[in-house]
């Protein structure tokens, strides 16, 4: 199987996770400011990570030209996993939010998303990455909890593989 991780960060937290990931599933980390439409085509599993920035946005490589990629990209029927970094203590009313906008894209455009986790064991009040109760992907807090960060890893990358 081969693995592509599209990820976009400010200050190098969903860089260092994609990292991460990439590396357990042996994998390639690509930033979306430099990623091809054919990064998000050429690969059996893509997964897409986002943190949340301004109130619930995607980071900002994602929203200009990230995500016109990924439009042109041909992803129907692909498996697509996503994850998301926040901050629920800081930002409890929109954690995770743009795992929640890259998911309407994705599904959008056909892609089937794996990779749905529990909500429990988190703290916050709302997140547009929600879909029936749970998250769309993985949820990632590394400013306040990157302590539970290598379980929740290592717990996904299983459902997934
Ligand atoms: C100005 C600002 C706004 C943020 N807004 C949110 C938010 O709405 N929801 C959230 O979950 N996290 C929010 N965060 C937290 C970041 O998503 C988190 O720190 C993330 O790990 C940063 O990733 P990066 O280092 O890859 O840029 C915000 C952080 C900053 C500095």
């Amino acid at each position: 199987m081969s693995v592509n991780v599209i990820f976009g960060s400010d200050a190098g937290a969903t860089k260092a996770v994609a990292a991460r990931i990439a590396k357990r599933v042996q994998g390639k980390a690509i930033d979306v400011a430099k990623a091809t439409t054919a990064d998000f085509e050429s690969c059996s599993l893509l997964i897409l990570g986002s943190p949340t920035y301004g109130a619930g946005d995607l980071q900002t490589d994602w929203e200009f030209g990230g995500l016109d990629k990924l439009a042109a990209a041909n992803i129907a029927g692909k498996t697509v996993a996503l994850f998301g970094t926040g901050d629920q203590a800081s930002y409890p009313d929109s954690f995770v939010d743009a795992m929640g906008l890259l998911y309407d894209q994705v599904i959008a455009k056909g892609a089937v998303v794996v990779g749905f986790t529990e909500t429990a064991g988190y703290d916050y009040t709302a997140s547009k990455a929600e879909r029936d109760g749970k998250f769309v992907g993985l949820a990632l807090d590394e400013d306040g909890e990157s302590s539970k960060s290598d379980k929740r890893i290592t717990a996904w990358i299983s459902q997934l593989l």
